[in-house]
């Protein structure tokens, strides 16, 4: 989808020449004022902007956006003001949304100027791109498109060539995000396995990468059984797509996993007609790797990174695989099917098994993969299951990235429940409890001793079906693709 086009300026907001001028705002105890940045405009309105935020009922607040004419006291037409929170909490994180905010409030306008990147220009950047966002591929009559530029005013501190440096790295990041968010928002009628497969080899050769699709007669030569089996109901035959990665002076070997079901029927187990519409984000987790993977080229990260993606669509039908078959998954280990809906972790076992053969240092797999994430944790929050450390490490980090994630642990007496009565392992227990964990702990099965490895359940926070806020728009959110791309960041600065 279009984006705007974003630059530097060093130009003060009150001087810019612009359409609108964005700042920001806090709450200071009960009271609105203005953020860090907001000062030339200040001045230019005699001191006295807070007291007329404060009159038009501004409040500092998240997802607060008070537009205001400037009646020529400023170049640009209007102030828009968005709200970075409390005042003692602003990090890159409330920034991220305020810039966000401000983008989809300028949906229609052709120029901006923001202040917000002099509190954190990567933050303001990316949250401008984020909240920019819109998908109108699949409406006859397209809306206001984005803001069409927006200038952001570089900081006091650091040189001119730093603050090119973060801006592309900002914008990269962002449209890794938007391609994500693509993906899952283009309809399961024309994303299915092999559309999709299509589609993310378009986005990684231009980027230098090497693709490799595996097709259904591949996938039966390979002996991958649990694909195959989730993807026998669809007469839209299911993909493995493999992306590689070399970067310059690589120190570590990554491998990427993710769940790419281009549609969640539940297949014979099938799920009830309400809402079952919201499966056409079931490749969420796939999405996020394709993206990813590519980001890391573009950004030269100095890392060996493998995607593996599996890609099916799980529906009923006289093909389709029924509760008790018995799948044998691609490196020999059985499964007994005890509910054809368990059918992400049928088609990553699979996927692990195999991006698991190239030896990796570290595994990072990403699925919409239980709606016991959504009891847990909620809609917006990831949960993060694998070996302790690891699982920590990635947890911090999905933190630190606004993306949110928590720890969660994979208990012992969960895995026995995973017993079949005929083959090595069940894919699903008979009870609900602890939905989440007892998917990480099957998952577990086919990953090697000792990899530090990592799976995130982004069942609900990959989909918003909630109104926009902040950078969030409505449907594909695009998570988790900062969290993965900062991990590999962080891989590749320490190891
Ligand atoms: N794709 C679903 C999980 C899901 C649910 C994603 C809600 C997004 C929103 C997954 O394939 C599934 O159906 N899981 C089952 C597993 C169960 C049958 C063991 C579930 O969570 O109910
Ligand atoms: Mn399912
Ligand atoms: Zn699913």
């Amino acid at each position: 989808m279009s984006a705007p086009k974003l630059s530097l300026t060093t130009t003060s907001a009150a001087e810019a020449t612009a359409d609108a001028v964005i700042i920001g705002t806090v709450q200071d105890g009960e009271d609105v004022a203005l953020a860090p940045g907001a000062e030339q405009v200040d001045v230019a309105f005699g001191g006295g902007l807070a007291g007329v935020l404060s009159t038009l009922g501004a409040t500092g607040k998240p997802d607060d956006v008070v537009k205001f004419p400037t009646m020529g006291r400023l170049k640009a037409g209007v102030v828009v003001a968005t709200g970075l929170g409390r005042v003692e909490e602003v990090g890159p994180e409330q920034v991220r949304r305020a810039a966000g905010a401000a983008a989809r409030a300028l949906a229609g306008t052709r120029r901006a100027v923001s202040t917000l990147s002099t509190v954190d220009l990567h933050a303001a950047a990316e949250g401008t791109v984020l909240g920019a966002y819109a998908f109108d591929e699949y409406r006859s009559e397209r809306g206001d498109g984005p803001v069409g530029r927006v200038d952001l005013v570089s900081p006091a501190e650091g040189t001119a060539k730093d603050h090119r440096a973060t801006l592309r790295a900002a914008v990269v990041i962002g449209e890794a995000v938007s391609a994500a968010r693509d993906f899952v928002n283009t309809p399961p009628n024309v994303l299915y396995p092999a559309t999709f497969a299509e589609r993310a080899a378009a986005l990684a050769k231009p980027a230098g990468l090497e693709v490799e699709i595996l097709d259904e007669k591949a996938l039966r030569k390979g002996g991958y059984g649990g694909v195959l089996g989730v993807g026998m109901g669809s007469s839209r035959p299911p993909r493995m797509v493999r992306i590689a990665y070399r970067g310059p002076k690589a120190r570590k070997k990554v491998a990427l996993v993710g769940k790419g079901i281009t549609f969640d029927t539940g297949g014979i187990s099938i799920k009830p007609a309400s809402r079952m519409e919201e499966m056409t984000a079931d490749m969420s987790g796939a999405a996020a790797i394709v993206a990813t993977v590519v980001l890391a080229a573009r950004l030269k990260y100095p890392l060996e990174i493998t995607a593996t993606v599996p890609m099916a669509e799980n529906m009923p039908s006289g093909a389709a695989y029924r509760p008790g078959d018995v799948l044998t998954m691609y490196g020999g280990k059985t499964v007994e099917v005890l509910n054809t809906d368990a059918e992400g972790r049928l088609i990553l076992a699979d996927a692990i098994v195999r991006a698991c053969e190239d030896e990796p240092d570290y595994l990072i797999e990403a699925a919409t993969l239980t709606g016991a994430q959504i009891v847990s944790l909620g809609r917006r929050t990831p949960g993060i299951m694998g070996s302790d450390d690891f699982r920590d490490r990635v947890a911090a980090i999905a933190k630190a990235t606004g993306e949110g994630g928590w720890p969660m642990p994979l208990p012992e007496e969960l895995r026995r429940d995973l017993d079949s009565k005929l083959a090595d392992l069940s894919n699903a227990t008979v009870h609900r409890w602890g939905g989440m964990l007892a998917a990480g702990l099957f998952l577990r099965e086919f990953v090697p001793d000792g990899l530090p490895w990592v799976h995130i359940d982004v069942a609900g926070p990959a989909y918003n079906i909630g109104s926009p806020w902040g950078y969030t728009a409505k449907g594909g959110t695009g998570v988790p693709v900062r969290t993965i791309a900062a991990v590999l960041a962080d891989i590749a600065e320490h190891g």
